[in-house]
């Protein structure tokens, strides 16, 4: 069958890397894809957010599975587009990647449905939020409704911050995504991630990891889009995950579908280990970055096989995913100035010496030009190994990065602590 995937990062990578090794695969194309993707797929300049073209393009190379990477095509309703056409999707439509799309949504939904997750009040104007901030004290976080690329998320320590961040959403900071807010209880606890799949009726657990959001080491520093992750999080033991699927995806998947918009995709929960169990910090509509790349180290099963499955609604049809007994670590190198001014251009060398050894080096923000790798992104390359323990994955990820020629890259130099930590206790 012929494939098409919309993207263009790490994560795009890593898909189109696997779905490339699927039996099933007769042609892949991306759009737009990177000099990685490039290896596994033909690439087309494509713009997603044109559906007539998106729909001409499946119908002129017959393509059988759209796999939809980021968040904005699906918040922005390609999926409705291809499947009201008859093209199956992997990815939610527009109305259920409201998930990701808006806070206020996601935060009602949990209301409606009983799932645990942080007191939380929906505001629309700074007048309201900040009375709204008096209720709550401190630590608060606000979060703008929409999509901000990251950063719309603020955790107040202080009630300056917190007004200051309100004020940044309702002055127009984040545009039409901050036309909203929703000022949210503090949680405490670690941050675990959770994915399952779903063709709106049958829920398959899928993987466990974890990332590191902040730039610096020792997680200081401003918040990015991750630095680094693991797969499997251990912390998140059975029980837990157990607990997540019961008390919130499966909640989640029924009151979508029985609200007339049926959740088909990939689920990703952003968790957090509080003291009175796992709560809902929140959801995305599609595979995590870097996560992604993690988690399909690990895979062994089909890819394509499964994305189809969730597709064409058939899940519980199939045989459920393998994985892998050895842990997976990805080390991201960034454009120095990440994540506020990435410089452009950077030259990268050959990758081929760092990719020895079972090492799969994944090209999240890469161009090339007149022949040249370049940097071309913030995050730029994500340098991913695997090994029996999180320990060993690290030192190999690390070896693999010393090997790159990437001067005006840099990469945190922990990622794996807590549990490199935990395996030594
Ligand atoms: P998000 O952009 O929604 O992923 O949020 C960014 C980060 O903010 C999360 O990864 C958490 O570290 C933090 N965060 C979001 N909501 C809460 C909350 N209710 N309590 C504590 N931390 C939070
Ligand atoms: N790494 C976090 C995310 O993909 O949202």
């Amino acid at each position: 069958m012929n494939i098409l995937l919309i993207g263009s990062g790490g994560r795009e990578h890593a898909l189109a890397w696997k779905l490339a090794q699927s039996r099933r695969t007769t042609k892949l194309f991306a759009a737009p894809g990177n000099p990685g993707i490039a290896q596994h797929a033909e690439l087309v300049g494509l713009d997603a957010a044109d559906h007539g073209a998106v729909l001409t393009f499946c119908d002129a190379q017959r393509i059988g599975l759209v796999v939809i990477g980021p968040e904005a095509p699906l918040v922005d309703g390609l999926a409705d587009t291809l499947r009201g056409a008859g093209v199956p999707v992997f990815g939610p439509s527009k109305a259920a990647a409201q998930l990701e799309g808006s806070k206020g949504f996601t935060k009602d939904l949990c209301a409606r449905a009983g799932i645990p997750t942080g007191g939380y009040e929906r505001v629309t104007n700074a007048g309201d939020a900040l009375a709204a901030l008096a209720r709550f004290g401190t630590p608060v976080v606000i979060k703008a409704d929409g999509l901000a690329a990251g950063k719309g998320v603020t955790v107040a320590m202080t009630l300056a911050e917190a007004e200051q961040a309100v004020r940044d959403i309702f002055d127009g900071r984040f545009g039409a995504a901050g036309a909203e807010a929703v000022i949210e209880e503090f949680l405490e606890g670690e941050e675990a991630s959770f994915f399952a799949l779903t063709d709106g009726h049958t829920v398959v657990p899928f993987a466990s990891a974890q990332d590191h959001k902040r730039v610096g080491d020792g997680d200081n520093g401003p918040n990015t889009g991750g630095m680094g992750a693991y797969s499997p999080a251990r912390v998140l033991t059975p029980a837990l995950q157990a607990e997540a699927l019961s008390r919130i995806i499966v909640p989640t998947v029924q009151t979508l579908a029985s609200e007339g918009m049926p959740y088909s995709g990939v689920l990703f929960l952003g968790l957090m280990l509080t003291a009175t169990g796992p709560q809902l910090i929140e959801y995305n509509c599609r595979f995590g970055d870097p996560e992604c790349q993690v988690i399909l180290m690990r895979l062994e099963s089909d890819l394509v096989e499964l994305l189809l499955a969730c597709a064409e609604n058939r899940l519980g049809a199939i045989a459920p995913p393998r994985f892998s007994d050895e842990v997976a670590l990805t080390v991201v190198m960034a454009a120095v100035g990440y994540p506020d001014t990435p410089a452009k251009g950077g030259a990268i060398g050959d990758l081929a010496q760092a990719e020895a050894n079972g090492i799969k080096v994944f090209h999240a923000g890469t161009a090339l030009v007149g022949g040249q790798l370049v940097a071309n992104g913030g995050r730029v390359l994500n340098v991913t190994a695997t090994g029996m323990t999180v320990a060993q994955a690290q030192t190999r990820a690390y070896a693999a990065v010393a090997k790159i020629d990437f001067a005006e890259g840099f990469c945190r130099k922990d990622i794996g602590w807590r549990e490199v930590a935990r395996e030594q206790a």
